[in-house]
């Protein structure tokens, strides 16, 4: 199925390393991972290199939690690489695992996704902590455009497929038509942004102090982008400003929906910008058979109606939203001399 020499080399492996999740695929299989983007270590003693001591599930699972002399990191922040060493041993794990934990003689090939509209250098560190992660070869897909290949959008037609994808760190736009980016556009505003702005209600409407998790699970829980037809609360759970002590609170949708409103305004005024931008052509393309959505805050109620009512176009919500970058890798994966057309740059490790 890889080819006569694919033990010899390693598998060819796709990574979405996100804000927040790390997706992994692997040519034939489709997606095999999905993770959060985290990895908890012991801080250096003299001498030594900083310890890791968990990955992905197990590392979030101890955000906020850790005790002194342990610490845990997002390495990829706003979409871009914050910590590149964190990075490439977040990449060398999966590499690994995907591999079955067994080390190739060689190095698998990597497709990886980049937000669009990233410096040449920031991109340039993603190739580089992939190859430093265990590849042999790494090549470069945008974010969008892998995530509407994934969608299944006939992006090879000359017709304009739009696809939104917001994520954690960054909400992206591209229109494509004929294998390629018409126009595109990015913020680095999205899921964790939402996150904030939530966090932000609760210190000063109720002089609440709550981690990222808990207004995480209050945006996932009861937050929307539209008005709901039925009241929901949920009870959030933090330290009390004033006298330093635990205390709960029950917090309404509406007050969710109210808060996270600028944000997702933001978000969509960046869509529009970039339908405005759009070849009229292509716009009325866009205007007949709609958008689509994808990216984890996809999944946010009423998203998808949200964006349809202030931009007047059909929106659809991707089927799987937070896989579907990784799957357009996957399909890419397959398809290598289709893959050559739609990549950006590639980089070859020094072995
Ligand atoms: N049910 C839900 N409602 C709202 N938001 C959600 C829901 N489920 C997940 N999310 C949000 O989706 C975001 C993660 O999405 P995703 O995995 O696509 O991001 P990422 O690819 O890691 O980040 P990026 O591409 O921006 O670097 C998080 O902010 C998460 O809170
Ligand atoms: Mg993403």
């Amino acid at each position: 199925m890889f080819g006569p020499f694919s033990g010899l080399f390693g598998k060819d492996i796709g990574v979405d390393l996100g804000t927040t999740n790390i997706v992994i695929c692997v040519k034939g299989k489709g997606v095999t991972m999905n993770e959060p983007s985290v990895i908890a270590f012991r801080k250096a003693s003299r001498r030594s290199n900083k310890e890791i001591i968990a990955y992905g599930i197990e590392a979030k699972a101890m955000a906020g939690k850790t005790p002194i002399g342990v610490e845990t990191v997002q390495p990829v922040q706003s979409g871009v690489i914050g910590d590149f060493e964190m990075t490439g041993a977040l990449i060398r794990h999966f590499l690994s695992l995907a591999n079955n934990g067994i080390r190739p003689m060689g190095h698998p090939r990597v497709i990886i996704s980049t937000p669009v509209d990233i410096t040449e250098v920031e991109r340039k560190a993603f190739i580089d902590a992939t190859l430093d992660g265990g590849a042999r070869e790494v090549y470069v897909v945008e974010e969008p455009v892998a995530a509407a290949i994934g969608v299944g959008l006939p992006i090879d037609e000359p017709r304009g497929n739009m696809i939104v994808d917001v994520g954690g760190g960054t909400s992206e736009v591209a229109v494509l038509s004929l294998s390629g980016v018409v126009v595109s556009n990015s913020l680095r505003v999205a899921g964790d942004e939402m996150d904030a702005a939530l966090i932000n209600m609760m210190r000063q409407n109720y002089t609440l102090s709550i981690g990222s998790a808990t207004a995480g699970e209050l945006k996932n829980a009861i937050g929307s982008a539209l008005p709901m037809n039925s009241e929901k609360e949920f009870e959030v759970r933090g330290r009390n400003l004033k006298d330093g002590l635990p205390k709960g609170i029950r917090i309404s949708n509406t007050e969710v929906r109210e808060a996270l409103n600028p944000v997702l305004t933001r978000i969509i005024e960046m869509v529009r910008e970039t339908l405005e931008r759009t070849p009229p052509e292509l716009a009325r393309d866009i205007a007949d058979q709609g958008l689509v959505l994808s990216g984890g805050a996809a999944l946010l109620e009423g998203l998808g109606k949200r964006i349809s009512q202030d931009l007047k176009v059909p929106v659809l919500t991707a089927e799987r939203p937070l896989l579907a970058v990784a799957d357009g890798i996957a399909k890419l994966l397959d398809r290598f001399d289709y893959m050559k057309k739609i990549l950006v740059s590639v980089g070859h490790g020094v072995r």
